[in-house]
């Protein structure tokens, strides 16, 4: 029997519009799903990029300006990969208009964005999700189902870190296409809400929520060109942000991120410290979830690497065979699948409101980085 469509338009073929779209193309191939996705449109401000993008995905037609795509009585979900200035009115517009609403992280530039884009969705009843991807790297999943079960017991610690070393170069400029990551207006802060908030997801996802915060941010190059005005102006973005955590369950966490650590491209690591097991997870590794449980027998106990690519870990049964690695892509391929899954009733996470909760973290910490003192985050 023919399944229903889930006819979906996208804002943004940049970096996220082609993991969606690759996801969205290939979560039907791997995953049974309850409907069909279909590529039925894509808006873009530049008509002939976005022409091509769409001929190279497969997308049946082009639209310069969302608003458009909204419009349309021909598309169910609303899939925004573009940057986070525009997150806000485009979700609510789908939002009113009754379209499913799938969008890229931080959900807004401020959680008073994310609050109204939470309200939106909920008074329209459509399902929603953010697309906090990491969730769906298996071996991250395997450590949430360790962690459910019990494996660690009392948890004491979390610790993770994002690093990158992208915009060291002082004369490198801000704003723009290219580099809007660096434009305060559009981004809405810097690694806070582009790299911690990944982390803080993750965290709240594994260890509960995050109740206060104390945090230091830095901007370490104060002026930068900006490629629209050709004016030197003021960075308002934070290059550097670390930060303590008191989570609700009486544990400590210590998070740190930057575009600063010479080297690092994209070193996103985790650990978790509980009473009977600790657990970590590194990005450049992550088919693999190292463990460490004090249970273990005698002179034999030390940190054992799990290869998390067997059929019984999650989603690997999807996949090849036992040991064949799947990578970063499949992470959206997951979400898109268990999105799709989750339509008929079960709810599929994060929501908005689960990502407003990590948007409420991250005005946290930038306001402690300002005031030095702790903040709460709930
Ligand atoms: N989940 C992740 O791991 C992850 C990784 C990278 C980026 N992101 C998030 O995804 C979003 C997009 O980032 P990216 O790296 O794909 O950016 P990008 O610069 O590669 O692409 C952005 C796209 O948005 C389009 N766009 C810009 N303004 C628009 C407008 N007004 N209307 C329609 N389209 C518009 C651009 O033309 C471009 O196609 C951001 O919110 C970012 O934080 C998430």
């Amino acid at each position: 029997m023919a399944k229903d469509k889930l006819r979906i338009g996208m804002v943004g073929y940049g970096f996220m519009g082609r993991t969606h779209s690759n996801a969205f193309t290939q979560a039907p191939k791997f995953f049974d799903l309850a409907r069909e996705p279909e590529l039925v449109a894509v808006a873009a401000r530049n008509k002939d990029r976005a022409e091509e993008f769409a001929a190279n995905w497969g997308y049946g037609s082009v639209e310069s300006d969302w608003r458009a795509l909204i419009d349309r009585d021909d598309i169910d979900l609303i899939d925004i990969a573009a940057p986070n200035n525009v997150h806000h009115d485009i979700a609510i517009a789908a939002a009113e208009a009754g379209k499913m609403v799938m969008c890229e992280k931080p959900l807004g530039r401020t959680a008073a964005e994310s609050s109204e884009m939470v309200a939106a969705v909920e008074s329209a009843g459509v399902p929603n999700m953010v697309w906090y991807n990491y969730r769906r790297i298996p071996a991250v999943t395997h450590a949430k189902h360790l962690i459910d079960a019990g494996k660690l017991g009392r948890i004491f610690h979390y610790r993770a870190q994002f690093l990158q070393d992208w915009t060291i170069a002082e004369d490198l400029p801000q704003g723009g296409e290219a580099l809007w990551r660096l434009d305060v207006d559009v981004a809405g802060s810097g690694v806070t809400g582009d790299l911690l908030a990944h982390c803080i997801d993750t965290a709240m996802w594994l260890n509960g929520g995050i109740d206060t915060v104390t945090a230091m941010t830095e901007t370490f190059i104060k002026e930068r060109p900006h490629n629209l005005t050709g004016k030197v102006e003021p960075v308002g973005i934070d290059d550097a942000s670390a930060f303590m955590a008191r989570f609700g369950n009486g544990s400590l966490g210590l998070f740190e991120a930057t575009r600063y650590a010479r080297g690092h491209k994209a070193l996103y690591t985790f650990e978790i410290n509980g009473e009977h097991a600790s657990l970590a997870w590194d990005l450049h590794d992550l088919t693999r979830l190292s463990m460490f449980d004090h249970r273990d027998d005698g002179p034999e106990r030390g940190w054992r690497s799990i290869h998390v690519t067997d059929g019984e870990h999650p989603y690997m049964g999807n996949w090849w065979v036992p040991g064949l690695h799947i990578g970063y892509a499949e992470s959206f391929v997951h979400q898109a699948a268990d999105f799709i899954n989750g339509l008929d009733g079960v709810e599929a996470a994060p929501t908005f409101a689960d990502a407003h909760r990590t948007d409420l973290v991250t005005d946290a910490v930038l306001k402690s980085g300002k005031t030095g003192q702790w903040e709460g985050a709930s």
